[in-house]
């Protein structure tokens, strides 16, 4: 059955490596992040999102989840497999989830007073607790589109407040600002595309050994920009995250790593692609299979070459 994040971060902060956390909304995103992370061998988290729950269904979304374990052994591997919530936003929606077999949450209160971000994500943990589910929480604010929380700035996680915060909610996981940001436009022209690793060695110090999580963290392709842009789309000035500087993070303590705009640009590319140069195609099945390839193969590539969680499964 699907697994809570408990040990997967234990093994992971002690081995120095990060779980691949993929948002999927659909089938073909789900197989594709099911066949690579079997043939990797890599642990997975499987995140719904609010916007994927009213996309797709949240009771669909969870059996194929579930089914998902049964299919990567089908594929010839059984590989831990979390089904977590991404950025829940109240008590009740964690509730639900809980109560309905996901393995894991996030309570996501960084746009709330310390004090409630605290109370809230407490009540988050205490009840979620009660049926071995693990609890995300986050401290700092992302700059971009929190799903519907909009901050226009950023602000990173005060190193100061996540020993209180970890000790006073009870949480599995924290996650933190250090200039990640969500969406596929991550820094303005010009602007220096550095991610702040001293603020997160600077955490490391206040509560070593404790798994911190990255959103945000997708490293915009240029080559998919690229296919995008020379098969009608229009995406201008769209930028990520430097992959080195992931790579140096999974080997701290970060040990779950948010990638989503990244799959989410590799589907789009193949599509555009396919429906451009064979414009007579009009099953699904044609232009979303070249995508769900597509998709598989950037997975592979994030294991391998920035999480490092081949072999761990
Ligand atoms: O944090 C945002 C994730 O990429 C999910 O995005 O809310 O559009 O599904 P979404
Ligand atoms: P990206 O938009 O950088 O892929 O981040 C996804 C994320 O943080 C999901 O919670
Ligand atoms: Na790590
Ligand atoms: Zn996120």
């Amino acid at each position: 059955g699907l697994v809570n994040s408990r040990e997967l971060f234990a093994k992971a902060i002690s081995g120095g490596y990060a779980i691949p956390a993929y948002n999927f909304n659909n089938l073909e995103q789900l197989q594709a992040i099911i066949m690579a992370c079997v043939e990797t061998a890599s642990p997975v988290i499987l995140q719904v999102s609010k916007g994927a729950r009213s996309y797709a269904n949240q009771t669909l979304l969870r059996h194929l989840a579930a089914g998902a374990v049964e299919y990567a052994a089908e594929l010839g591997r059984e590989i831990p497999i979390v089904l977590h919530l991404d950025h829940g936003d109240s008590f009740e929606l964690c509730k639900d989830c809980i109560e309905t077999g996901f393995s894991s949450v996030m309570i996501d209160g960084s746009h709330l007073s310390y004090e409630d971000n605290v109370s809230l994500t407490r009540k988050v943990v205490e009840f979620a607790h009660q049926h071995d589910v693990t609890v995300e929480g986050e401290l700092g604010v992302l700059a971009g589109i929190e799903d519907e929380v909009h901050a226009t700035k950023h602000t990173y996680t005060e190193p100061d407040q996540v020993e209180d915060f970890v000790g006073k909610t009870g949480v599995d996981s924290l996650a933190i600002a250090i200039g990640t940001s969500h969406g596929a436009f991550k820094f303005k022209p010009g602007e220096d595309h550095k991610i702040r690793l001293d603020i997160l060695a600077e955490i490391e110090k206040r509560i070593p050994g404790f798994p911190i999580v990255l959103h945000g963290a997708s490293s915009v392709p240029q080559d998919l920009v690229q296919m995008i842009n020379a098969h009608g789309g229009k995406l201008k000035d769209a930028v990520g995250i430097g992959e080195d500087q992931l790579r140096e993070a999974a080997r701290s303590a970060v040990c779950k790593i948010n990638i989503d705009s990244d799959g989410r640009l590799a589907m789009t590319a193949a599509v555009r692609k396919v429906l451009d140069e064979k414009p007579e195609e009009f099953d699904p099945r044609k232009y979303l299979g070249p995508a769900r390839d597509a998709l598989k193969q950037l997975y592979m590539h994030k294991i391998i070459n920035v999480l490092g969680s081949n072999g761990k499964a």
